[in-house]
């Protein structure tokens, strides 16, 4: 971190948690919309540094997120840093706990979700043990459950409304990451009748994928040429290098902080690759949740908001067309108005 800027978010609490010497680092970015939500992430960082940066970064996308997705929250991050050894599976309770008094500790400002090393079964813990300020527990325990289906939904509105008028039939389109979101993108594609080809770094999943009707493949689909791309893996896949050597007219997914380098979009743009940022297309899994605990929407309300995510995209793309904007910085600037 550039010691020098200023900072940008409302509070950074970091903590020592008591019972696992992990350190929690919870950041909330702003309230000004209504209380900061965003996942718990657990994973090993080199340092807690690391962690709270992580925290910090990505509750300003949640920002954006919420705002885009028109709800009235903003954004926050949790982030339990571990050690690079990570922890055992025997002190993962203590930690869930630690998390617990974290969250607890901001009175209300801030309320978690699952997210990479967090499940449901952990929002439950968290959510008796923090005042009910986590969502998704399970349905059986009174929450929206998983987010997965929420969220290839949002994606598969956003990547219908980036490829319109036309249909996804006939498409080739690449899913890098066929985990719970990538699978059910997958799913719906062949049902659409595009043809689709996928990769994973798990190839125990190609059997899965190939019964789905999907085309495994071990090439880099970055560099394919492709309709679509799919991002549903790990984020930051979009360097400068990778920009000028991707062969996909349209690239949307869920995965979390797509681009690495702000100059990756330039390059993209002027290879006259269409990318719908990360925030706009993987809003579905927070729409459902919190509409579905917090703000009295049925299934069916919550997923007209989710398919609401392709009009967005249409207006941020008419927006970044009409002023000759990047992407992300018309995602930004909607979401400003
Ligand atoms: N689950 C949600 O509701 C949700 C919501 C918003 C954003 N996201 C983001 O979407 C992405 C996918 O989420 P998920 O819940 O499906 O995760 P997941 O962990 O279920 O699946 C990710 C898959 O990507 C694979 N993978 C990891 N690195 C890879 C690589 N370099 N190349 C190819 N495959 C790789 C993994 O083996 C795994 O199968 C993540 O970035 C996540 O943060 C998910």
């Amino acid at each position: 971190m550039n010691r020098t800027e200023s900072f940008a978010g409302e509070a950074l609490q970091v903590v020592r948690g008591a019972r696992s010497g992990v350190a929690i680092a919870v950041a909330v970015h702003s309230t000004e919309r209504g209380p900061a939500i965003g996942g718990c992430r657990i994973k090993p960082y080199p340092s807690w540094r690391d962690g709270a940066d992580d925290a910090l970064r990505l509750s300003a996308a949640m920002t954006v997120k919420c705002a885009l997705a028109g709800l009235p929250y903003g954004g926050g991050k949790t982030v339990a840093a571990l050690p690079p050894e990570g922890i055992g599976k025997a002190r993962r309770p203590e930690l869930i706990a630690d998390i617990a008094d974290a969250i607890s500790a901001l009175g209300g400002r801030y309320r978690t979700g699952p997210d990479i090393g967090s499940s449901s079964e952990d929002m439950a813990v968290i959510h008796r043990l923090a005042h009910g300020w986590a969502f998704c527990r399970p349905p059986d325990q009174g929450g929206s459950g998983t987010s997965s289906a929420a969220t290839a939904r949002g994606v598969l509105a956003a990547l219908q409304a980036g490829v319109a008028p036309g249909s996804v039939a006939g498409l080739r389109v690449g899913v890098i990451g066929f985990g719970s979101v990538g699978r059910l993108i997958c799913e719906a594609l062949i049902e659409r009748g595009a043809e689709v080809v996928v990769t994973d770094v798990d190839s125990g999943l190609r059997p899965v994928a190939e019964r789905l009707g999907a085309t495994w493949t071990t090439a880099d689909l970055l560099r394919e040429p492709l309709d679509v791309l799919v991002p549903a893996a790990t984020g930051g896949l979009l360097t400068v290098e990778s920009a000028a050597a991707c062969g996909a007219g349209l690239i949307v997914g869920p995965a979390n902080n797509q681009l690495a380098d702000e100059k990756a979009e330039t390059v993209l743009r002027d290879r006259g690759i269409t990318w719908i940022p990360d925030v706009v297309a993987s809003a579905g899994g927070i729409i459902h949740a919190v509409g579905r605990e917090e703000l009295g929407m049925d299934e069916t309300a919550a997923n007209a908001k989710i398919d609401a995510i392709a009009d967005t995209v249409s207006a941020v793309l008419a927006l970044a067309r009409e002023r000759g904007l990047p992407m992300s910085r018309a995602a930004r600037e909607y979401a400003a108005r």
